[in-house]
């Protein structure tokens, strides 16, 4: 993978001993009871804290939580991410109970040099999603410098993501730069052969990926319930299954442009089917040319998954953006977490896209063994679709 930089600064390029740093981070973590369940994306807003902890910043950090849709809601606030980042840190994280006004304001001008603030939920305030230029500006008024670092936030145009940038000179964090760096120049520039596996639910949220990655690809492996598209598509009856048949003619285009730019295609030869989506009800392996009617595929076979280790097997690099069945449900997830295993032997670049993706990955407890897993669900997909995030857009050119 090419070390060269994004085109835009970064905090190492700004000097921040002594400022005040508003630190945009993506913090939005599961939570359960009141507690982070999955502290993943806090982690791994550590290293840009610590980089502005140790050369003398005052960081206050901010960042969404759910969807609140601009109203104050107890069970979005940050105060549970304060107090997890406190203990990841190592060190007083203090909490401010609005992100602007003056409780915010009074975290902000007690701040000293290598101290930690985290800001409540940007988005109890309507102005956030709309990107209200006065919003901005009033998180601008609290510091000196706006560092991104919210890759998985870095596909909305939102005030803290995009518009404060108008107010401060902005630059990228660590983990922004780390995650454009391998996902851009996986996508401009792949050692070959290189190879994309998409699974999930659906073709439409992936056709722009496939779209942009297309010409650059050797090899393309399609599962989960978009396999079934691709299947029906090419005349297979797959029975009570999960179609697309408004992108049938979509799948069919996708198939010959892949066939004519020589890139061989890997679609599910066998399938685990059930007649519920339930973890009580009795799966079954069937070959692709024997789907009972009243039964759904739920997650690809074991012929499949050897199938799609042999494609692999000679590859440089790969990027898998979506899992192969319904992974939450144990009979179906072995496509998944299968796949998971296979990649993490490979000796290739392995590149792995956000969400549900990086989540079977994290559970496979395998994450180390790939070269990069992505925070980012909806923003690592922006990348693979070859679009420009707003909220890289806005940094300072390098
Ligand atoms: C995510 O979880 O993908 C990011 O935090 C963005 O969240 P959003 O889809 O609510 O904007």
């Amino acid at each position: 993978m090419t070390a060269e930089g994004i085109g835009k600064r970064t905090v190492r390029d700004i000097p921040v001993e002594g400022e005040h740093v508003l630190l945009r981070a993506d913090l939005n973590v599961p939570l359960e009871n009141g507690a982070v369940a999955d502290d993943t994306r806090i982690r791994e807003s550590l290293p840009t804290i610590r980089y502005l902890v140790e050369n003398g910043a005052s960081v206050l950090v901010c960042s969404h939580l759910g969807r609140p849709k601009g109203e104050r809601n107890p069970d979005l606030s940050l105060a549970p991410v304060a107090e997890r980042l406190a203990e990841l840190l190592g060190q007083p994280v203090a909490f401010a109970e609005d992100c602007i006004g003056a409780p915010a304001v009074e975290v902000a001008h007690d701040l000293g040099r290598g101290e930690v603030a985290l800001l409540e939920n940007l988005r109890f305030h309507p102005g956030e999603e709309a990107n209200d230029r006065t919003f901005a500006a009033v998180l601008a008024t609290m510091a000196h410098v706006y560092v991104n670092d919210a890759f998985g936030a870095a596909h909305r145009a939102h005030a803290s993501t995009a518009g404060v940038a108008a107010f401060l000179p902005g630059v990228a964090g660590l983990l922004l730069e780390k995650e454009v760096r391998y996902l851009g120049s996986l996508v401009a520039d792949p050692p070959r052969p290189f190879a994309a596996i998409v699974g999930g639910a659906k073709v439409s949220t992936k056709i722009a990926a496939i779209d942009h990655l297309l010409p650059k690809l050797d090899r393309l492996l399609v599962g989960g319930g978009m396999a079934n598209t691709f299947l029906k598509a090419k005349g297979v009856d797959v029975g009570a299954s999960l179609v697309e048949d408004d992108l049938l003619d979509m799948a069919r285009d996708i198939l010959s442009r892949a066939d004519a730019e020589g890139v061989a295609v890997s679609l599910p030869v066998d399938a685990v089917v059930a007649a519920r989506l339930s973890a009580e009800a009795e799966a079954d392996t069937v070959p692709v040319d024997a789907f009972p009617p009243d039964r759904m595929i739920l997650d690809v076979g074991p012929a499949t998954l050897a199938a799609f280790e042999r494609a692999l097997a000679d590859t440089a690099a790969v990027v898998w953006n979506g899992p192969l069945g319904v992974f939450e449900i144990e009979q179906f997830a072995g496509g998944s977490f299968g796949l998971a295993r296979a990649l993490a032997e490979l000796d290739a670049t392995t590149v792995v896209g956000g969400g549900e993706t990086a989540a079977v990955v994290a559970r496979s407890g395998l994450a180390e063994r790939f070269t990069h897993v992505s925070t980012g669900g909806g923003a690592s997909l922006e990348m693979l679709e070859g679009r420009e995030l707003p909220g890289v857009a806005a940094l300072l050119d390098a």
